[in-house]
């Protein structure tokens, strides 16, 4: 008996795909179909896929060629599965052509040819309209947006907006948009925004795009009190628009991965969390002003508080913060939040360094996560016995914010308006400790 073995992602199968299919199948007996996992594809990049494993698993099975579906889900699996399932013939369209050569050391390589004019990225892009995202504010962190936006299908920046003329028209120079400083007119050509803009501008900003209908992803910290935040999304809902906090490490693959890891018990119950973020930035800066809302706590308790909160959920019991002050602005504040069963602790640091990694701790076990842990990319399960410890790799693509990109884009294009990588009252849990703390309720001078 002859065995044949092909891989792909068989996003929205196309006749390309049965065309590849029937012909693996004629090389053979037996026919094995290798379909990527979408943890697999994220990890490669491919971040656009609609369909999900489940339903490409079917869609290929639906086709009749396949004997036997198998999920590809690491890099060098298709050298394992060869020998696993005494492969003869490995078979792959013609636009991977050279790509697998290194395979005929294990069995025959053969290339197919590739159904000319359609593919799977040509489906997404007609089934899609283009959304037009304006871009309000042109600090840092909007001029690595715009980029990261370019790898994902389905959504362009167009425009920009500062009012101050000067900052929007050298930002939409350096990157082909439109420039505006009026709102009103700024919004008029957008679909959705994506708020950049100093702090204190996040809530009001969200409330009137939202108004005019508009999808809006903010910059973190979103709003400052618990009673904005819970009004903004009321104020989504009402209007059936999608409003995202940008707390960009919850949508990364490798910090998903920890919470469902820790979710499915593989430290035992966690009793603490430690997370810690440090970044020293020099004066003058609007991060160390005060009427800006500067200050660690600010800057840095969003991500912290995101991920103590995605583990030990939003019932915390109390919260207390030490902080060292320089000008009305912590560079310094350590917060502890108790829960019934667990306690959690956070160290952030502008004008103090410290090591920034996150610590989860567990009755079985703990999860190490070096710093910088907020762009996860590698973690390790440790527990007594070391042998039984694991490390786990991800790839962190770019700055990172391409995911959040993605799933924004997800949640309008497929009408959703809850997304479990950041539910909203997890976002309104986080809004309202910054607000105990902006209030000065349990803050202690060091
Ligand atoms: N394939 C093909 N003809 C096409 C499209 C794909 O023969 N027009 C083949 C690929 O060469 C591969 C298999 O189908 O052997 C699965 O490819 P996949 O990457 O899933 O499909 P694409 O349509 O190329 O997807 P994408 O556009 O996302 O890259």
């Amino acid at each position: 008996m002859t065995k044949v073995i092909t891989y792909g992602t068989y996003d929205l199968l196309h006749q390309g795909h049965l065309n590849l299919l029937r012909r693996a199948k004629e090389l053979g007996d037996y026919l094995i179909v290798g379909v990527t996992s979408d943890s697999f594809d994220r990890g490669r990049g491919k971040l656009n896929v609609r369909n999900n494993v489940l339903e490409r698993v079917e869609a290929v099975k639906a086709t009749g060629f396949a004997d036997e579906v198998i999920i590809e889900d690491y890099l060098g699996q298709k050298i394992d599965d060869i020998q696993k399932y005494d492969v003869d013939i490995f078979a792959i369209g013609s636009d991977w052509e050279g790509k697998f050569d290194y395979l005929n050391e294990y069995c025959k390589v053969v290339y197919l040819p590739r159904t000319e004019g359609i593919s799977s990225t040509m489906l997404r892009a007609e089934s899609q309209d283009v959304f037009r995202i304006g871009v309000i504010g042109s600090g840092r962190i909007a001029h690595r947006f715009v980029p990261e936006t370019k790898m994902v299908n389905g959504a362009e920046v167009v425009a920009v907006l500062n009012p101050e003329k000067e900052k929007a028209d050298a930002f939409a120079k350096m990157h082909g948009l439109e420039a505006f400083t009026e709102f009103e007119e700024f919004i008029q050509k957008v679909d959705a925004v994506y708020i950049a803009s100093p702090h204190l501008s996040h809530y009001d900003y969200a409330k009137r795009s939202l108004q005019a209908g508009k999808h809006v992803l903010c910059e973190i910290p979103f709003v400052m009190s618990k009673e904005q935040a819970l009004e903004l999304y009321r104020l989504a809902e009402e209007k059936n628009l999608v409003l995202m906090e940008a707390s960009k490490t919850a949508y990364c693959p490798a910090f998903g991965h920890i919470v469902t890891l820790v979710k499915s018990g593989i430290i035992g119950d966690v009793v603490d969390v430690k997370a810690s973020l440090s970044k020293m930035v020099p004066p003058p800066t609007r991060e160390l002003d005060a009427a800006q809302a500067g200050g660690a706590m600010t800057e840095h308790a969003p991500l912290t508080l995101m991920a103590i909160i995605k583990l030990l959920g939003i019932d915390w019991k109390d919260v207390n913060f030490h902080s060292r002050m320089e000008n009305g602005v912590d560079i310094y504040t350590k917060g502890v939040l108790n829960y019934p069963h667990a306690t959690s602790s956070f160290t952030l640091g502008i004008g103090v360094k410290t090591e920034g990694n996150l610590v989860i701790s567990g009755t079985k076990g703990y999860i190490y996560v070096p710093a910088p842990w907020w762009l996860t990319s590698f973690f390790e399960v440790r527990y007594e016995d070391q042998t039984k410890n694991k490390k786990y790799f991800y790839s962190y693509d770019g700055e990172g914010l391409r995911y959040e990109i993605q799933e924004w884009l997800s949640m309008i294009v497929n009408d959703r308006r809850s997304c479990y990588k950041l539910r909203r009252r997890e976002s309104v849990a986080i809004a309202e400790i910054i607000e105990k703390y902006r209030n000065k309720e349990n803050v202690t001078e060091i």
